[in-house]
């Protein structure tokens, strides 16, 4: 019958999405971001519109903005707000629920974890420099049972961008996620042992959804506060939150028009 027909169809059309990911050409992009702050200066600089009627609807708390930039077909997905509280949904759920419906809505040929973050002083990071990701871990996620232990960790590689990192002198390292702006004595161990060069509250959850695809994944991320500084984090992300989406809005397009119709490979 008619249902069944629509439903081959689209699980034909998921089939088909999982196996895309050969060296392509990259023609869709998706980057995914928390806070609207940090949405809002991103979607002006790209000139993308708000999507309506909503093309992931409710109750998914996110709001996406479409358009054509450099070329490539590019989507952002904010995370929304929450519903109890009223302020932005951040952290690793929302990141990862937000990244599966964005992902099954736009079918991205790659995905871009993007926002602010703490930066290690001990690897290079000032404040409103930007890093791209070489690897996704989370560094709050104990769990020492053999097998979860590792599963706990959740490290995922990102794509390798070389070229990108040299094209447009971007710092790179490993992005440490966690559900908390401050950070335990063994978040620190776990951030240390991982060689964590940005830490932020998303990207391991946003590689968790793409790897579930086989979508290659990568963050853009710029730094508000020195996590091996000595200043709160809470008070140098607020003073800095400004400076550091300013420095997203100028690096972001610059990402897109030098990915956009470049293949895997060369990045
Ligand atoms: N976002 C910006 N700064 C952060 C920090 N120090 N920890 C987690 N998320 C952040």
């Amino acid at each position: 019958d008619v249902v069944t027909l629509a439903s081959d169809a689209s699980e034909e059309a998921q089939q088909q999405y999982l196996q895309s990911h050969a060296d392509k050409t990259i023609q869709t992009i998706l980057l995914l971001v928390a806070m609207e702050a940090e949405a809002t200066p991103m979607v002006e600089a790209l000139g993308l519109k708000a999507d309506s009627p909503p093309v992931i609807p409710p109750p998914a708390p996110c709001h996406s903005f479409s358009g054509r930039h450099a070329g490539a077909n590019v989507h952002v997905v904010c995370f929304g707000k929450c519903k109890a509280t009223g302020v932005d949904n951040v952290g690793t759920v929302p990141a990862a629920l937000t990244t599966y419906l964005a992902i099954q809505a736009f079918k991205p040929d790659i995905v871009i974890s993007t926002g602010t973050a703490g930066g290690f002083r001990s690897r290079g990071a000032a404040i409103a420099d930007v890093f791209v990701s070489t690897g996704m871990v989370n560094h709050d996620r104990r769990i020492p049972i053999p097998g979860f232990d590792k599963y706990g960790v959740g490290a995922f590689d990102a794509i390798p961008t070389p070229h990108l990192q040299k094209a447009l002198s971007l710092k790179a390292g490993v992005v440490t996620s966690g559900n908390s702006l401050d950070y335990t004595a063994e978040d620190m161990a776990r951030m240390v042992q991982h060689e964590a060069a940005v830490k932020e509250m998303e990207a391991a959850a946003v590689a968790w959804s793409a790897d579930l695809f086989g979508c290659p994944v990568f963050c853009i991320k710029s730094v508000t506060d020195i996590v091996d500084g000595e200043r709160p984090a809470q008070e140098e992300f607020l003073e800095n939150l400004h400076k550091a989406a300013g420095a997203l809005q100028a690096v972001v397009p610059q990402v897109i028009e030098f990915i956009a119709g470049k293949r895997y490979s060369e990045l």
